[in-house]
């Protein structure tokens, strides 16, 4: 087998590196920015490792010059990055934030400066707190908000910006910050989730037409977080228990924004929701053709049936437990499951080209002598990269890959001894080190 270069891609593919506002940006305060639902969060006991907060993080607000130059260094060609919405509009709606406008401005201009294509993401989890008092994601005028907040967006960069992404991983902010209470702004019970899943499908396709409309030219997709589910065993439950899982985890978001309304698949669950769209008539609502999906995918899954978890009835095996690879937060290593992803999401048949918008693995990064010898990483990127190419010569359509991420940044409830970078931070110092893994991008990306 010849070797895999990043030329084996082609010369148009889009090489990039991601981050996210509210895990890179930090200056929570300055220049007018209101809270955002992760800021209050963190003031909740023991929600968040360490007690960590992300009031400074990487400081990435007063450093993108330097970062983005490191971006560069490193030889990636796209740099995906989010607008907090709560910089721009302090209390979610209304008055703008025009230091934060300017500020968005000089970040693009330098991207533009440095010849990286800038991919925004317009909502990567950090909703303005003046929002959730209202029942953020779960409430009744979050459509209203949302809109509101794009259009925005979309009049005032669009001339710059002609790569958008509406929404990162709803599935991830619906679950884990409505139903399970893990994430900002830390809501339980279902009521709230279904209210919250619901708004998500119809954001996602409304900012899709809102950008259509007030942006020529744009490329623009949403993320969704997908893992492939396998049953413990071939026992029928288990085999059942994955199933269900399979919706939750990877039909959940898609399947509405291809048209085809919620899956149900004798799911009792889904009721609930197939009540929603078919009371209101929102599958047209729902669908819109996106130019391209993006793929977030970290690991893959084994499940069994377990009368123990409510409705899904369906527990995890951990890989620990089943003692296969896995990375410091326990997530399995498995590059064949990738590859599985990207078949089965293209063979839904309606999408249009698929960006692999967020990819990485964290492990227990240590700087020695001024060295960060993180091999676990390069050997990672190394074995999904190849299951990337083979995807792509067997005709699924891949338009770029995104790594996760830059920097060690804020890791959500984590804090931030989960370290996913290509560059290592010492959050005392904010000192850079660039970690061996980016040193095998720069090397990687220059062939
Ligand atoms: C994804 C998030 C991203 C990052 C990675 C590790 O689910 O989109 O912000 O935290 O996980």
């Amino acid at each position: 087998m010849h070797k895999i270069t990043a030329a084996s891609f082609g010369p148009d593919f889009y090489w990039g590196v991601a981050i996210a506002a509210a895990q890179n940006e930090g200056a929570y305060m300055t220049d007018g920015r209101g809270l955002s639902i992760w800021d209050v969060f963190a003031r909740r006991q023991g929600k968040i490792k360490g007690g960590a907060n992300a009031y400074e993080a990487c400081d990435f607000y007063h450093r993108y010059k330097d970062d983005l130059l490191l971006v560069k260094a490193l030889g990636f060609t796209v740099f995906r990055f989010s607008f907090s919405w709560s910089r721009l509009f302090p209390e979610g709606t209304g008055r703008v934030n025009k230091a934060a406008v300017a500020y968005y401005h000089k970040v693009i201009d330098e991207c533009l400066l440095l010849g990286l294509v800038p991919f925004v993401t317009l909502y990567h989890w950090d909703l303005p707190q003046a929002l959730q008092k209202e029942g953020g994601w779960a409430g009744l005028h979050l459509q209203k908000w949302f809109s509101r907040y794009v259009s925005f967006c979309a009049e005032e960069f669009g001339d710059k910006i002609k790569h958008w992404i509406i929404l990162n991983e709803p599935m991830g902010f619906t679950s884990l910050g409505y139903m399970l209470g893990k994430h900002a702004p830390g809501k339980t019970g279902l009521d709230n989730f279904f209210a919250a899943v619901h708004n998500a499908a119809l954001a996602q396709a409304e900012g899709g037409r809102i950008i259509r409309k007030l942006v020529p030219n744009a490329y623009i997709g949403t993320t969704f977080s997908c893992s492939e589910v396998q049953p413990f065993t071939d026992k029928k439950e288990d085999l059942l228990a994955a199933k269900r899982m399979d919706i939750l985890l990877n039909r959940l978001f898609i399947e509405p924004a291809l048209g085809r309304n919620y899956p149900h698949d004798d799911f009792p669950l889904m009721d609930k929701l197939h009540m929603h769209s078919k009371a209101w008539k929102y599958t047209d609502r729902m669908q819109f053709s996106f130019d391209f999906i993006g793929i977030q995918n970290y690991f893959s899954v084994t499940v069994k049936h377990n009368p123990l978890i409510p409705y899904v009835l369906a527990g995890e095996v951990k890989a620990q437990t089943r003692k296969v690879p896995h990375t410091a937060l326990g997530w399995e290593i498995n590059a064949h499951s990738f590859y599985h992803v990207l078949k089965r999401y293209w063979n839904y048949g309606s999408v249009k080209e698929i960006i692999v918008t967020e990819n990485g693995a964290c492990f227990k990064d240590y700087v020695q002598n001024g060295v960060v010898a993180d091999d676990q990483r390069i050997a990672y990127f190394q074995e999904y990269i190849a299951a990337l190419h083979k995807a792509k010569q067997e005709g699924v359509k891949i338009k770029g890959y995104f790594a996760w991420t830059l920097m060690d940044n804020f890791e959500w409830s984590e804090g931030y001894h989960a370290r996913f970078g290509l560059i290592h931070v010492d959050f005392k110092t904010q000192l850079r080190t660039i970690k061996n893994s980016g040193y095998w991008w720069r090397d990687f990306l220059s062939k």
